[in-house]
């Protein structure tokens, strides 16, 4: 992370030259855009974990409740000797309610784009629990298709996607990667979801424009990384966070805004933006019990339990491989 360029090792590279490439694409592309991916370096998963604890920012907090109810009955749907493969490997608390209620796991698969978040990860539930066979996975979960793991000894896979990741991916999109992850758990697979639910648009718009600007720190400290690792020169005091909820495409759209008229460079490339002028930066979808069903029908999957807060404000739902 540090250093010269020189001491990168090869991965890094890598992802440095992936991220160039996309920022470099999406700002000159109309509208602008960058894939929401690049939001999470170690600084933005550090900003991220403290959003979650927003008093604003319901989400997390309303599905670990859900999920320490609904823990038990989870794992007497997976049944014994189930494989877990958690799909970004984000929040440990989570994983930990299903690891503990699904106590004969034959592995536990955590997969993550971040290797150093996922040896952290990996490290820290083998010290917990000596006896959980885990094997992390380092890999993009969009385009992930194949498990470098043999888990012929498991009765069942169960896929584990919460925090309404699938919130950040268009409903195409999301179609598709569930289709693949139903490819991937198959014919007895199962996949537990967390989606966010539609309600007062004032809630959802409060959750993404906190009090304390940490969303808004989230959403700028990209520039800063662009600063950082593309050599670019984006005045942060020039540019602002927008969050805003879109009620007939059901989704909160966030942005990064130019203050005033201004040339930035990025990567040796010069880029004009008018004032007012913005580039997005990702997509919270949220759904309804209708809108659930379409996203799993779309990708062969069926409902087979949901589980909600007494508010409806958030959805876990256990989704089983059609025939
Ligand atoms: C991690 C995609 C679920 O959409 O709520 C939170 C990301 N961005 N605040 C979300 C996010 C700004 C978050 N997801």
């Amino acid at each position: 992370m540090n250093g010269s360029p020189l001491l990168l090792d090869r991965a890094e590279v890598d992802d440095r030259s992936e991220f160039r490439d996309a920022v470099l694409a999406g700002l000159e592309q109309r509208p602008r855009a960058i894939p929401a991916k690049f939001l999470y370096d170690s600084r933005g998963s550090a900003l991220f974990d403290a959003i979650c604890e927003l008093p604003e920012y319901y989400l997390t907090r309303t599905e670990t409740e859900i999920l320490r109810r609904a823990a038990s009955e989870i794992a007497a749907k997976a049944g014994p000797g189930c494989a877990l493969v958690e799909y970004g490997s984000g929040s440990s608390v989570k994983s930990r309610l299903l690891i503990e209620a699904m106590r004969d796991l034959v592995a536990y698969v955590p997969v993550d784009i971040s290797r150093q978040h996922l040896d952290a990860t990996a490290n820290r539930l083998r010290r917990d629990y000596p006896a959980l066979r885990v094997e992390p996975v380092c890999a993009d979960y969009m385009t992930f298709d194949r498990l470098p793991v043999d888990l012929s000894a498991a009765r069942r896979r169960v896929g584990f996607f919460p925090g309404s990741t699938i919130g950040n991916l268009t409903p195409a999109e999301g179609t598709a990667f569930l289709r693949r992850a139903r490819g991937l758990l198959g014919g007895s697979g199962a996949m537990v979801l967390g989606v966010d639910l539609k309600k007062d648009p004032r809630r959802l718009h409060d959750a993404y424009n906190d009090a304390a600007g940490v969303t808004a720190q989230f959403t700028l400290n990209l520039l800063r990384r662009m600063n950082r690792e593309l050599d670019a020169n984006f005045d942060l005091s020039a540019f602002a966070h927008e969050a805003f909820y879109n009620p007939v495409e059901g989704r909160i759209e966030i942005y990064f805004r130019s203050l005033k008229p201004q040339t930035v460079t990025v990567a040796g490339r010069s880029f004009a933006f008018a004032e007012g002028e913005r580039v997005h930066t990702e997509y919270s979808y949220k759904y309804d019990d209708a809108g659930i069903a379409l996203l799993a029908r779309n990708a062969d999957f069926a409902i087979a339990e949901t589980w909600t807060d007494p508010a409806r404000q958030f959805a876990v739902v256990y989704l089983v491989a059609s025939p």
